[in-house]
């Protein structure tokens, strides 16, 4: 049986100033001419979302915020709401990264409330869980992040398109990665929470792995099973890793 199109998600976290459009451009100029299978997404950070979705139209990438408030607009400063960022031009949003709950304390309630903003305003939301190191080492894992996936999950997504990104936090940035076999658990495991919330529904959204993906490990972890993809932080940065990613996942 064929297997089932990937979804590559490029994290740029705060990186990226206009010279970093170039390296989208060239994913994108090598995917048109390659009929990659993969779906991809770039989310950059918001200052680049409008240029990067200029510099990709008519291409096949598409564009994703990192973060948006609950609310869509108000007395919040500093903040985007899901409204703006579908308005700039994307149409994913990454929630709930260990990133933001650790920075800025987000529980998985908030999670679940920034969710229904971004379902609200179109926007497929790729919503982030994973365990820190103290929890594997307890043998913790799976409890930790089928619990994640409870708070921070709302029942509005019956019937939406989003995706479940597991990134364990001590695998984020470090070069160390958990085992095909410790990914294949904690995937099942959150396929199964997904079912049981959603049915047979929950068989839909891919479940990405994230957390020091590289073109050196990318192949053996999207054959993983119920890998649907990978959300990819650093190696995103540079067009010619970021391709490699791509093309092991087919
Ligand atoms: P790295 O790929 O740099 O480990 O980052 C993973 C991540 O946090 C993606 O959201």
């Amino acid at each position: 049986m064929k297997q089932s199109v990937k979804m590559i998600v490029g994290n740029w976290k705060m990186n990226g100033l206009a010279a970093q459009i170039d390296e989208a451009r060239e994913v994108d100029a090598v995917l048109r001419s390659e009929q990659a299978e993969s779906r991809v997404v770039i989310c950059p950070p918001a200052t680049l979302i409008h240029r990067v979705k200029m510099a990709l139209e008519g291409g096949r990438v598409e564009v994703g915020g990192q973060d948006c408030h609950a609310e869509s607009c108000g007395a919040f400063t500093g903040s985007a709401s899901a409204e703006m960022l579908a308005d700039a031009g994307a149409t994913l949003v990454i929630l709930g990264h260990s990133e933001r709950r650790d920075a800025f304390r987000e529980s998985d309630a908030d999670v679940s409330a920034k969710v229904e903003s971004a379902l609200a305003y179109g926007l497929e939301p790729i919503i982030c869980v994973g365990e820190r190191s103290a929890d594997r080492d307890t043998g913790r894992a799976v409890e930790v992040v089928t619990a994640q996936v409870a708070g921070s999950l709302p029942a509005s997504l019956e019937g939406k398109a989003f995706a479940v990104a597991y990134e364990p936090i001590w695998a984020i940035g470090t070069g160390r990665t958990p085992t095909t076999g410790e990914i294949a658990e904690v995937h099942a495991a959150i396929r199964q929470a997904l079912v049981d919330r959603f049915g047979e529904g929950g068989r839909a959204a891919p479940i990405l792995y994230g957390g020091s993906v590289n073109p050196g490990n990318a192949a053996a972890i999207l054959r993983t099973p119920d890998v649907g993809g990978a959300l990819v932080g650093g190696a995103s940065l540079k067009a010619h890793d970021f391709l490699a990613i791509i093309r092991a996942a087919h």
